[in-house]
């Protein structure tokens, strides 16, 4: 196992995720921040600095679990002030696919986030086989900043921020225009192609072989769905677990979600196909994002023959899904059911205590309950909350304070805030 040493500044910089100039949060002038990949036992050391000049931030490790590196803003650290570094430390123990984000105020919302892959240990294996990788990780984007959003938030009466402008493959989408412009009428061809912040995510990938899609989202409202034409998916892994392989031809993807699947090349050569993702569980105010799936030697922009898969499961619901996270632990999802849960007999057998799911992110499904299990082994302060950021910013979660009496030494650097703080805690005379 290696220490892998990063130094990241944030900032706020402009930006066309969806060919619309927009500011935006990045990582060392880059949206999405850098893919961190380690192994399994590794330790990661992030020196973050804030190069925000008029708020904080923190970074989440999401599906990690280290308590003085969870980063999350007034939980288990202080927001780290402009100009300010602070040093995340910890182990990526479990082999997987995880993300990052950023957890003060909406910042997630605002593009600060980005991959992180943790592979097997030396000398380990993968329970499947794949002859080579690829990365999505998926967003959604709006043209209003998180500022306005945010006064909307708390402002009364309330305004609520809408479905989303653009979804994003890798920080890349398409506004008001569509790249399968021929099979969608009334939409106008994107010129996509010569923008170097919108230009669409081309898959390149050899006929007959395994790929293996890690596969992350990060939205900050939008339930999605992902399909890719003509093509079936093979589900692997979630939320850093292995799972018992099932193949489907679409799959929803929550916030907070992260899965592999296996897709194998085994169609016709000649062409190329779209991989599509929709916005689930609503009317689709929001355009599917489209990636390219370009079997080589195919030329990339090589437009596929069919129409892309309709990835947009419309399917009215009367409320919302809210998809849970609980840091620090994965849970066992025991089980789901309609109105409240009395944990009588008849609730009690809905319970799968045989074989459920491990997970990190489970949904609640309206007017529903969605039963958990977890050990409590991680002394820590841990959030669990809606990912949904704007409930979250409106207070959708609690905080598990688990054994504090066991916590250990806490640095310094986490529990002070400010230069001041920082001043006294090295005895500086002021
Ligand atoms: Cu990815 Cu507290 O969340
Ligand atoms: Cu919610």
């Amino acid at each position: 196992a290696k220490a892998r040493h990063l130094k990241w500044e944030v900032g706020h910089m402009f930006w066309s995720p969806d060919c619309e100039e927009k500011v935006l949060i990045g990582i060392n002038g880059q949206f999405p921040g850098p893919t961190i990949r380690a192994k399994a036992g590794d330790t990661i050391v992030v020196e973050l600095k804030n190069g925000l000049h008029t708020e904080g931030v923190v970074i989440h490790w999401h599906g990690i679990g280290t308590p003085w590196a969870d980063g999350t803003a007034a939980i288990s650290q202080c927001a780290i002030n402009p100009e300010e570094t602070f040093t995340y430390r910890f182990v990526v123990d479990k082999p997987g696919t995880y993300f990052y984000h950023g957890h003060y105020g909406m910042q997630r919302a605002a593009g600060l986030y980005g991959s992180l892959i943790v592979d097997v240990a030396d000398g380990e294996e993968e329970p499947f086989k794949y002859d080579g990788e690829l990365n999505l990780l998926l967003s959604d984007w709006y043209h209003d900043s998180i500022y306005n959003q945010m006064v909307g938030l708390s402002s009364s009466p309330m305004r609520w921020i809408g479905e989303p402008q653009s979804l994003l493959i890798n920080g890349r989408g398409q506004f008001n225009c569509s790249l399968a412009a021929a099979h969608t009428p009334g939409t106008k061809q994107c010129t996509a192609g010569g923008n170097r912040h919108c230009a669409p995510v081309i898959l390149p990938v050899q006929p007959n072989k395994t790929y293996r899609l890690r596969i992350a989202s990060t939205t900050s409202l939008a339930s999605l769905n992902l399909a890719i034409g003509n093509h079936k998916l093979t589900v692997v892994e979630a939320d850093g677990n292995y799972v018992e392989p099932f193949v489907v031809d679409d799959m929803d993807i929550y916030s907070g979600d992260s899965y592999s699947v296996l897709l194998t090349t085994d169609q016709d050569p000649s062409s190329n196909y779209w991989v599509s993702i929709g916005v689930r569980g609503r009317a689709p105010k929001t355009a599917p994002a489209l990636a390219l799936l370009n079997y080589r030697p195919n030329r990339g922009f090589k437009l596929p023959a069919i129409a892309p898969p309709n990835a947009n499961a419309l399917q009215h619901n009367v409320s919302e899904v809210h998809p849970w996270h609980l840091h620090g632990h994965d849970f066992w999802v025991l089980g789901y059911g309609e109105g409240a849960y009395r944990g009588d007999a008849a609730d009690a057998a809905r319970l799968n205590l045989a074989n459920p799911p491990l997970r990190n992110t489970a949904v609640i499904f309206p007017y529903g309950w969605t039963a958990l299990r977890f050990v409590a082994d991680n002394p820590g302060v841990w959030a669990f909350h809606c990912h949904i950021e704007p409930h979250l910013h409106m207070g959708m979660g609690v905080i598990f304070a688990e054994a504090i009496d066991r916590v250990g030494k806490v640095p310094k650097e986490a529990v002070s805030c400010g230069a001041t703080a920082t001043a006294l805690m090295n005895g500086d005379h002021l």
